[in-house]
């Protein structure tokens, strides 16, 4: 079976309590759920992490253990640089996932670090944006 990483950010891990107005009250491990219940057929490692270095490593350890990835960076999308090259490095095709629309937000987080080294950017649709990246992911990887 098709093995894939859906990665999560800092601060992800408050999903439903944090600012719901912006990010809904759905909770990370109802993301999880949702994500397990889509049927992709995709055999599915869900993370989260506050610390650039652990997503770093994680993205380093799906090198040749996983088929692609889905990446929520949360604030790290507009800053780090290092996990840009973490991408570019293990040439693995990543789908940027946001639950909020980025580009209608304040213009600090218009700017992507992701962008450039992901296969495309879901953002603005909530807790469906992850499901949709599923479906891209496969759709991508069928090819
Ligand atoms: C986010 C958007 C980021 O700007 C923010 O820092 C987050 C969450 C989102 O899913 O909408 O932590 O990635």
């Amino acid at each position: 079976m098709t093995s894939i990483l859906i990665l999560n950010g800092p601060n992800l891990n408050l999903l439903g309590t944090r600012q719901p107005e912006v990010y809904g009250a759905t909770t990370l491990a109802d993301v999880e759920a949702m994500c397990r219940a889509h049927d992709t057929g995709f055999d599915i490692s869900f993370e989260q992490s506050n610390h650039e270095g652990v997503l770093i490593d994680l993205i380093h350890a799906a090198k040749g253990v996983h088929a692609g990835i889905i990446l929520n960076a949360g604030a790290f999308t507009h800053t780090s640089i290092a996990l840009m090259d973490a991408i570019a490095s293990v040439e693995l095709p990543v789908v940027e996932v946001h639950l909020s629309n980025i580009h209608a937000r304040e213009a600090f987080r218009h700017k992507s670090f992701i962008a450039p080294v992901a296969l495309g950017q879901i953002c603005g649709f909530g807790a469906q944006g992850y499901l949709l990246a599923l479906d891209a992911l496969k759709g991508h990887l069928s090819h």
